[in-house]
């Protein structure tokens, strides 16, 4: 037996990857595993897909021996695996564990005596101990005994250029006490502070907190954000006067409705476990779900208001949408609540064109929404602008001074005559 690699891990994306640089940049032997090529090959070539990491750093790593791999028979030389594969939502928007079956299928093919197992992708509570240990024991190897396993929740903010893998403290749930000390012995080699739960259905649960916070926190000014327009008060000028305070009071923004790989999802994976389990609904979490879920409709009959101002409706109305990525100086669109209004308003017959700075096409429902390439010639020429999404290139009031009618939906603009706020 020859275990011989430090880490492999599975899954080169958004969390993989940076997780990956900050153990090689400590001197750990990491092996990327990943079943698309393309990410594969790009990786090799010193090419980075993803935000955070640029393509120089990538061919830092691999001069430190970094490699990337669709060849899972490299995971049998790893000391540890760490899996950080997707958990979507099924198209019915139950969680899918398919992707983080099929890796523990492959980690459960190469599995050997002494290896520690970790799991970071989000899911519902159990899954660890449920899902994924029957698997890996299937060979007959005993977790705890043979081979340790631990649920450590990913926390990466993509974009956050101040907090990242090495500075947020990492939580770890081991199965037994032993297998959590062989996760904070691994851990402890490329992060500042690592924080243990009692066991991995608490870990599990503490990244489903987290996100099920901001989502109903988020939820919250988002209903506020409908009754303040209707009663004419800035709920903007609201959260600064209450931000103020200095205990107790966290702010959070409206926006047009919640997007990416966490806020709209994991809260789901929360309440349907709770449901399945017990029988009884996570309220909180569904009447968040539906209240943010909302949201791009009601952007879309604010902005139909507003047309209506200038006597015109939806149908033939030209509407730019100024970024669509789910969140600021991201290329991501996943879950993006630009894709549901984009599909509202092409719906209504509104003649829709996009800019991003850092998408080049955006496709809804199988039509590619017309990119603009030079956003401050355009905007001019739209009925009305709607900033989606306040990338840092944009010059805002620059932007607000050229648009004939311009839809704020981040609260980032000046006050004038043409701008309103969401
Ligand atoms: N992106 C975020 O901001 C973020 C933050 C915290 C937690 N998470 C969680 O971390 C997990 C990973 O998210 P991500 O954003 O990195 O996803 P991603 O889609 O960016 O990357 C996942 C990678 O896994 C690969 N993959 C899928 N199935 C595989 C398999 N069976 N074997 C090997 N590779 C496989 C895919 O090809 C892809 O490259 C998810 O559970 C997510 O909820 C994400």
């Amino acid at each position: 037996m020859d275990l011989s690699v430090d880490a492999v891990i599975i899954g080169m994306g958004y969390v993989g990857l940076p997780l990956a640089r900050e153990a090689s940049a400590a001197g750990l032997s990491v092996i990327g595993f990943d079943l698309n090529l393309e990410v594969v090959d790009g990786l090799n070539h010193g090419r980075s897909h993803i935000d955070d990491l640029g393509d120089s750093e990538v061919v830092e790593m691999l001069g430190r021996g970094f490699f990337a791999t669709t060849d899972a028979s490299e995971l049998r030389h790893a000391r540890t695996i760490v899996v950080c594969v997707p958990t979507p939502l099924s198209s019915e928007g139950l969680p899918d564990l398919a992707p983080l079956r099929a890796a523990a299928e492959s980690v459960a093919e190469h599995l050997q005596p002494s290896m520690l197992v970790i799991l970071e992708s989000t899911t519902y509570l159990g899954t660890t101990d449920e899902e994924i240990r029957p698997i890996l024991e299937a060979g007959g190897l005993v977790a705890g005994k043979d081979f340790s396993l631990v649920f450590s929740p990913e926390r990466i903010d993509p974009g956050n250029k101040t907090f990242g893998p090495k500075n947020i403290p990492k939580v770890i749930g081991g199965h037994t006490s032993t297998c959590a000390d062989a996760a904070e012995a691994f851990y402890s080699r490329f992060i500042d502070s690592v924080v243990r739960t009692k066991g991995t259905r608490e870990a599990e649960t503490a990244k489903l907190l987290e996100n099920t916070y901001r989502h109903i926190n988020i939820a919250l000014v988002n209903e506020m954000a409908k009754f303040c327009h209707d009663l004419d008060i800035d709920l903007w000028d609201v959260i600064g006067a209450a931000s103020t305070k200095p205990f107790g009071f966290q702010p959070f923004r409206p926006g047009p409705g919640v997007g990416g790989h966490c806020i709209p999802i994991d809260p789901n994976y929360l309440s349907h476990r709770v449901r399945a389990r017990l029988g009884y609904p996570f309220r909180f979490v569904e009447l968040a779900q539906e209240i943010n879920a909302a949201m791009p409709n009601y952007v879309a009959r604010r902005i139909q208001d507003q047309l209506n101002l200038d006597g015109k409706a939806l149908l033939g109305s030209a509407i730019m949408l100024l970024g669509v990525t789910y969140k600021p100086n991201i290329a991501d669109t996943r879950e993006s609540p630009a894709i549901p209004l984009a599909k509202t308003l092409l719906r209504q017959g509104a003649e829709l064109r996009f800019h991003d700075p850092l998408i080049k096409q955006f496709a809804v429902s199988g039509y590619d929404v017309p990119r603009v390439d030079d956003v401050t010639e355009s905007l001019a020429d739209a009925d009305i602008c709607v900033l989606l999404q306040n990338h840092r290139e944009y010059d805002i009031e620059a932007m607000t001074a050229v648009s004939r009618r311009f839809f704020d939906t981040r609260g980032v603009a000046p006050p004038a005559h043409n701008v309103e706020l969401l």
